[in-house]
């Protein structure tokens, strides 16, 4: 969940850190510090808890000098957010510094024995230890990646780790196991990175480590190493986005650009994959999805389990709808943490769709883990591009949404939305369950949808909105309820998540019939009520739940298909949204409760880009 950047080369290093942390505050920011190896052979450490501002105000005018050093914003897991816990973490004598993301989950038997052996220890954090282990290891000079190479299988728990030593200049070395790492390559000069963004201002040429692999970085040089001790010779790939693409160019909050890059991002997710077909119809076009079908896997394939957490756990349940009412295969949506310690009963006969957006949530990629011993094939869905997910799947679906920086996932979601759309088409149509012309009515549908989300965004070009008015009302309150029935489900849940993740306001999502069995005990004139009154089988058993909350004297906000003129009958506020077929209707739908969110948290003044205790990359447990 941390931030890292390294840096090796010519140029002063502090610039290029900071510059890197800027881009990687999302991860975490908890706190932020640097360590610059000064050409006086000894390392300066500045730190500070907060924001990478705080930072930035005690570097001052006086930027660290040195053409080498490492740069972390942590996300707190062992002990307080304050000066002393924040990385890089240094041994005893100042020689080593370190900076590290995840978790060492031995650290206190390790702390315990080099205490015993006089070691002091400065932080409460996990990390700490692994700077004592690396002095203790060094100390008869033993070189420092071999010295790293060798304290690695003590370790238990998760790490990606960027090391320099005062007695090695011109030496990074870098070691991951189930957290991101990638080394970036420059001329004459050489970058480690936990994120591909921290480095598209230096460099797009980027080499991924995997899990075990330790890297040494020098301005020239770059060598992997793999756990059994052998060089391990990978090619760099080169990354399309562009520096551009994760700024805010304008925009007060990444959150708004990213709500508003959304029918790009819709776009790009369907680029090239719907084609005509000879019969003059349209079809879905998926290749990775259609070479492993080619493997003869699909008719052995009697269920589909989804993976996910958070956001990307809401769109699942909207692919269970797709997937079930047009490939007519039974979907069990999982979450990722529950899935992992259920003793799940799956087998070859189960297809898996794992959905990560970062591909290296901890929780989503054990899972992944557990189903791929079990034998089952596995389809991954991620916006990411070298991630973990890539490397445990038979085929993944990038979502192509283009760098998301908002801590709240907006444009990935609509983006993996649109993917499994498509999938659950492919599908569909390998099977046999869905007559040609239904699915070529549906795509053009779903080509229109990029489109139809422009109309319902164009709201947010006007200064002084609809939904912003219903925000100020919304920001005074505690609580706020969120229903809708089927994938009005879904997006209630979506919309509540993003409500309470950005305003802080407690908000739930419930399946519109389930009110009644307890959660309406909490509405009255002070808790409004969201309803997903969209056009539905479903629709008039929502306008009854929404009747039985007005009689509590609830206000109701609704969002509703254009057209519906009885539903200002029933509630208080409408957001309408273009009409498409039920299950196409999700990534309209959640628009108007994403601006909802993000004004209401504007009308609040709230952290809107990095609300309090998340991060964007859960990569613990
Ligand atoms: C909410 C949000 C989180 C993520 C969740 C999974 O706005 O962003 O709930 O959806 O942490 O992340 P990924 O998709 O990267 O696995």
């Amino acid at each position: 969940m941390c931030g890292i950047v390294g840096y090796v080369g010519p140029r002063q290093a502090t610039p290029i850190l900071m510059e890197g942390l800027a881009r990687l505050e999302y991860r975490g920011y908890d706190s932020a510090g640097i360590a610059i190896l000064g050409d006086d052979g000894t390392i300066s450490v500045q730190k500070r808890a907060g924001k990478l501002s705080n930072l930035a105000g005690a570097l001052g005018e006086h930027m660290l000098a040195g053409t080498q050093g490492i740069g972390h914003t942590r996300w707190a897991t062992h002990g307080q957010p304050n000066d002393t816990n924040a990385h890089p973490h240094q041994d005893c004598r100042g020689d080593i510094a370190l900076v590290h993301n995840g978790i060492i989950e031995n650290y206190q038997e390790l702390r315990d024995e080099l205490r015993a052996q006089g070691h002091t220890f400065t932080s409460e954090t996990d990390t700490e230890v692994l700077a004592h282990l690396i002095e203790r290891a060094t100390a008869d000079g033993t070189k420092l990646a071999d010295a790293v190479f060798h304290i690695l299988p003590k370790l238990r728990g998760a790490y990606a780790l960027v090391i320099m030593s005062r007695r090695e200049p011109g030496v990074l070395v870098g070691a991951r196991s189930n957290i991101p790492l990638i080394a970036g390559l420059g001329d004459g000069e050489n970058y480690f990175a936990s994120d591909i963004t921290a480095l598209l201002r230096q460099t797009r040429r980027m080499v991924t480590l995997h899990d075990g692999e330790l890297a040494v970085v020098t301005a020239s040089s770059l060598r992997i190493i793999a756990p059994d001790g052998t060089d391990v010779q990978r090619d760099a790939i080169t990354v399309d986005w562009d520096a551009e693409m994760a700024e805010k160019g304008g925009y007060p909050h990444f959150l708004l650009k990213e709500m508003l890059e959304q029918p790009d991002a819709a776009q790009r997710a369907l680029l090239g994959r719907i084609i005509a077909t000879p019969a003059g119809g349209l079809a879905p076009k998926l290749p990775e999805f259609e070479a492993w079908a080619a493997t003869g896997a699909l008719p052995k394939i009697t269920r589909v389990v989804l993976l996910a957490c958070g956001t990307s756990y809401y769109a699942s349940l909207i692919a269970r709808a797709m997937i079930e009412r047009w490939a007519r295969l039974p979907v069990e949506p999982w979450i990722a943490s529950e899935f992992r310690y259920a003793d799940p009963v799956i087998g070859p006969d189960c297809l898996v769709v794992a959905i990560t957006q970062s591909g290296e949530t901890a929780d989503t990629i054990a899972a992944i883990k557990l189903a791929k011993a079990a034998g089952v094939p596995i389809i991954g869905i991620t916006n990411t591009v070298g991630s973990a997910l890539t490397r445990e799947v038979d085929a993944t679906l990038f979502m192509q949404a283009g760098p998301e920086i908002s801590v709240p996932a907006t444009k990935t979601f609509v983006a993996s939305v649109m993917v499994l759309t498509l999938l659950a088409l492919s599908l569909a149509a390998a099977r046999g369950t869905q007559p040609a012309d239904e699915r070529t009515a549906l795509l053009q549908q779903v080509e229109t949808l990029p489109t139809r989300m422009e109309t319902i965004l164009a709201v947010a070009e006007q200064p002084d909105n609809h939904i912003m008015a219903v925000a100020r009302g919304l920001a005074g309150c505690q609580s706020a309820m969120f229903i809708g029935r089927g994938v009005g489900y879904a997006v209630a849940r979506e919309g509540a998540l993003k409500l309470k993740e950005v305003s802080y306001i407690h908000a739930e999502g419930y399946p519109a019939g389930e009110l009644k069995h307890g959660p309406i005990t909490l509405l009255d004139q002070h808790t409004p009520l969201v309803a997903i009154a969209i056009q539905s089988h479903t629709y008039e058993k929502v306008i009854s739940n929404i009747q039985e909350v007005r009689a509590r004297h609830a206000r109701v906000i609704a969002v509703a298909t254009e057209g519906d003129r009885l539903i200002a009958e029933h509630a208080e506020e409408v957001f309408f949204i273009p009409a498409v077929d039920e299950l196409l209707a999700p990534t309209l739908a959640v628009i108007p409760l994403q601006l909802l969110a993000y004004y209401t948290a504007v009308e609040r003044g709230c952290d809107i880009d990095q609300p309090r205790n998340l991060a964007k990359s859960v990569t613990v447990e």
